[in-house]
Formats: structure tokens, C-alpha cells, sequence
């Protein structure tokens, strides 16, 4: 079956650019998979029904037979082993500790330690695979952040309203001041390289952890009683963690039936990973290493904030190998399982697909985050929003995700600096009616003279790498120099 797999050249960034730059090789690519899907649904999100997932077709027996070898069924049912009591222990030690399991930090910290998070903090941060970093911008701003987001819809009642106009929690805007000021804030930039520098890579991959390609998302302000939105899932794509080879190539030690030496921050290979083969209908078409949301409110556990689970490598390594084992814990490689990762659809977690990670008691709220706080969290963490709000507070934020320069985002960035000029939406979040208001349209919307930094400038598109850095890796230099090129500089 044709993938976009194939479309992708994972070393020639001319391939990419022209690939990921262009709203009709996109289309191109999602109407070709459409009609490969195994379903006729086309919902956001895999379906979570039924005690046994929908079975995918045959084909995905012989993905599970190509990433584990014959050679490594041993290691890996020993593996298993290991790892169902792993997480036996730490199901009670994060049952205990609750939104204590998060780390918090201080934005301080990072000052007093040359803009990098200190040994033992950044050690925690990684085995949790999240954190929230307090204090990064004043309250005072992130509130007046928030007002002026509101005062901007309530002037533009076309805004979509997401999920719709009577309970409206996420708002359709991308490019308002308050946005690109929150984006370019030197303190937000500088608490997004500092987590951006927990991942290590080779000297040749072709990323950059301390310069990033804009990925413009939305804001959300959950009134207090509002329903959650958002079930156990993972982002960053779904199926694609398997099918796709150069991202199964990230998880090659669980593979091998050595999950205690799988590293989560090894950006080899996730710089280049496809993570929306199918081109769904929720697929991000950037990789963001982290996602994150800044806080414009006093968020906090009970009144509607984010819940993550936070173990990064145990929880990884038990939903990759699901699928290769049945419900007695036997080795399966027969099956087409894959518990909730449907192609094309968001990848859903359930407590009787998944039930040794006990998700009751280790997807744990998030610590409070006050107006100025930054959470984040790595892109294979398992997250889902509280299910009720009942706090006294709207619970909100503005989404900020950390997006490395690396081949898989030059063209995102090209795309994503045209509509930020245009004031239309990012292609990823297109308008879904003709009614449907546009920044474009309000003269009041955010403009390139509201980017706080020279950073902000370069995340954007609208300032040319620095090529000539010393220090620098040579895949560094090597993503710099096609990123200029790609934008004209
Ligand atoms: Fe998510």
C-alpha cells in the first residue's frame, strides 16, 4: 500500500520541503489514504468501544512480525515480565503520590542554572516525562493575556467556538497579540530550550534543540462545570509509532526486549518519523518534542485542568507491546490488536485494553499552574483532560508547544509564517464553514510587530538562522542552512 512514508525523503530537504510545503501535495497524500483506510469512520478519534478493540487487517500481523524478530521472542516475553511488575510497583507509587508525581520547578531555577534545568531536576523531568515550570511570565501578563483574548472574540462573535457556541472552551483564534507576545516572551522561549535540551542527539541528526519552527494552536477557557473534552490519548500520531519505519526505529530497544535501556529523549530518529501516515482528521502535521500550554489562570487539580500520567519509559513500553501480547500475557504475534490506535484516528487508551497501567490511578492531575505557569509534557506521554470542573474559576490557557527545527517541521514553519502574514489559519485547523470568522478580516488581530524577541522572529520564519554558530552541531548547521533556504533567505 502506498504510504506517505514513501513520499517522504528522510535525507533530502528539498524532498520535504516541496512534500510538506504545499496544500495540494497534502491533499494529495490524505485523499490517496482515505481510500485506504480500514474504516469508514472518520472521526478525530479511534473508536474505544467494545471490550476487545476493532481488529485492523491482516497486514498489521506482518508489522508486528517485521519489529520483533523471531531471534528476540525470548528477550521480549522476559520483558514483559519485568515490565507488568515495574509497573505493578509504580502504579502504587504514583497512586500515592497523586499530582505530586508532576514535577515542579521554578522558572529561577532554570535563570540560576545558565538556562538549563539543574542535573537532578532535569533527571526527574525525564523519567516523568512532564513538568510544570512556575513562574515564567508575571501573573500580571498572563491575566492581561487572557482579557485581551476574550475582549477580542467578544468582538468577533464569528470565531468558532469550540465545541460550539453555548459551552464554548477552545476559541479559534492563532494569531492575536496576546498569542504571538506569549510565543515570542523571552522567559517562555527560554523554558522551552531548556526542556528542548533534555533530549540528546547524534552529531549528525539534522535538529536543532535550541531553535524551533512555529506551531500555532489554539486557547482554551473552561467555564467552571463544563464537561472535559478529552479522553486518555496519546499525540503525535497513533498507528505510526509501529508502521512508520524510521519511528519504530525510536523504540528499537523495546523491540528487542530491552525496554530499561530505551531512552525517550534520543531524538535520533524522531527528527525524521512520520507521524500522520493517513493524514486524519486531528493529525499535527509538525512534531512537537513537547506539548505544553501556558497558564492564563489558576488552574489546579479538580477544576478542570490537564491530567498526565508520569512515567514516560513504562508507560511506553507497555502500550508498544500491547499489541504483541493477549490477555493471559502471552506472546501474540498473530493478532491485529492495536488497542485504540487506529490509522488515521487519535490514539485512545482504555482502562480494559490497558489494564496494567491502571489508568484510575497513574493519569494523575497536574499541580496547580498559576497565571504565568508553563506545563509540559513529551509527545508519547498519555494526558486527558479532568472530566469535570468543579472548581470557582475558569480554568485557562493558551497552547504552546516546543517544535525543534528539524527537516519534519521546515515546511510547517514555511506554511505556518504565510498564514501568520495572512492572518488565515495554520493548515492543520482549517476553517470548517464559510461563516466562519477569520483573523484575516479584523484589523485587530496580532501583526509581526508584536513578536517580543528575535527568537520570536526566527520561530516564526521572519529572521534567518544563525548558520555560522560555533559550537554548533554539523546536522545543526545543516537543518539551519535548509530552513533559510526553504524561506527565502
Ligand atoms: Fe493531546
Amino acid at each position: 500500500m502506498a504510504t506517505a512514508a514513501v513520499l517522504h525523503s528522510r535525507s533530502s530537504i528539498d524532498s520535504l520541503r516541496s512534500i510538506r510545503s504545499t496544500a495540494t501535495n497534502r491533499t494529495t497524500i490524505h485523499n490517496r489514504l482515505q481510500k485506504a483506510l480500514p474504516t469508514k469512520d472518520r472521526d478525530v478519534w479511534a473508536s474505544n468501544e467494545g471490550t476487545k478493540p476493532q481488529a485492523l487487517p491482516a497486514r498489521f500481523a506482518d508489522l508486528k512480525k517485521r519489529l520483533v524478530k523471531p531471534e528476540d521472542y525470548d528477550a521480549v516475553r522476559a520483558s514483559w515480565d519485568r515490565l507488568l511488575l515495574a509497573l505493578e510497583q509504580r502504579v502504587q507509587v504514583i497512586k500515592t503520590a497523586g499530582p505530586m508525581a508532576v514535577p515542579v520547578v521554578d522558572f529561577t531555577e532554570i535563570q540560576e542554572s545558565n538556562g538549563q534545568f539543574p542535573v537532578e531536576i532535569s533527571d526527574t523531568i525525564r523519567a516523568a516525562g512532564c513538568c510544570v515550570v512556575r513562574g515564567v511570565v508575571p501573573r500580571a501578563q498572563a491575566l492581561e493575556w487572557k482579557a485581551s483574548l476574550l475582549s477580542y472574540v467578544d468582538r468577533h462573535p464569528d470565531i468558532r467556538r469550540i465545541p460550539d457556541d453555548l459551552e464554548p472552551q477552545i476559541y479559534s483564534t492563532f494569531w492575536q497579540k496576546a498569542q504571538i507576545e506569549a510565543r515570542s516572551h523571552p522567559a517562555v522561549i527560554r523554558t522551552q530550550l531548556a526542556i528542548s535540551q533534555l533530549y540528546t542527539a547524534s552529531e549528525d541528526t539534522e535538529v536543532d534543540l535550541v531553535n524551533q519552527a512555529l506551531y500555532a494552536d489554539r486557547w482554551r477557557v473552561r467555564r467552571p462545570g463544563s464537561a472535559g473534552m478529552f479522553q486518555p490519548h496519546l499525540d503525535n500520531g497513533s498507528i505510526e509509532r509501529w508502521e512508520d519505519e524510521e519511528y519504530g526505529r525510536v523504540f528499537r530497544k523495546i523491540w528487542e526486549g530491552k525496554w530499561e535501556e530505551y531512552d525517550a529523549w534520543d531524538m535520533d530518529h524522531r527528527a525524521e518519523a512520520v507521524m500522520d501516515l493517513y493524514g486524519g482528521p486531528g493529525a499535527c502535521s509538525a512534531f512537537r518534542s513537547l506539548q505544553g500550554w501556558l497558564s492564563i489562570d489558576d488552574n489546579g487539580p479538580q477544576c478542570g485542568t490537564i491530567q498526565l500520567l508520569p512515567d514516560i519509559k513504562l508507560s511506553t513500553a507497555y502500550i508498544l507491546l500491547r499489541p504483541f501480547f493477549n490477555d493471559q500475557n502471552k506472546l501474540d504475534m498473530d493478532s491485529t490488536y492495536f488497542y485504540g490506535a487506529d490509522p488515521g484516528q487519535g490514539h485512545v487508551l482504555k482502562d480494559i485494553w490497558h489494564p496494567h497501567l491502571h489508568l484510575d490511578h497513574t493519569i494523575v492531575s497536574c499541580p496547580k499552574a498559576a497565571p504565568g505557569d508553563y506545563v509540559l509534557w513529551h509527545c508519547d506521554l498519555v494526558h486527558k483532560v479532568e472530566e469535570q470542573h468543579k472548581g470557582v474559576n475558569d480554568s485557562s490557557v493558551i497552547y504552546i508547544p516546543v517544535v525543534p527545527l528539524c527537516g519534519y517541521n521546515v515546511g510547517n514553519l514555511v506554511d505556518q509564517r504565510k498564514a501568520f502574514l495572512e492572518g488565515i489559519p495554520p493548515p492543520d485547523m482549517p476553517p470548517v464553514s464559510s461563516s466562519e470568522g477569520l483573523e484575516r478580516d479584523h484589523e485587530d488581530r496580532g501583526k509581526p510587530d508584536h513578536i517580543m524577541t528575535l527568537a520570536g522572529r526566527r520561530l516564526m520564519g521572519l529572521e534567518p538562522f544563525e548558520v555560522n554558530e560555533a559550537g554548533i552541531t554539523a546536522g545543526q548547521k545543516t537543518i539551519r542552512e535548509a530552513a533559510n533556504e526553504a524561506l527565502g533567505f
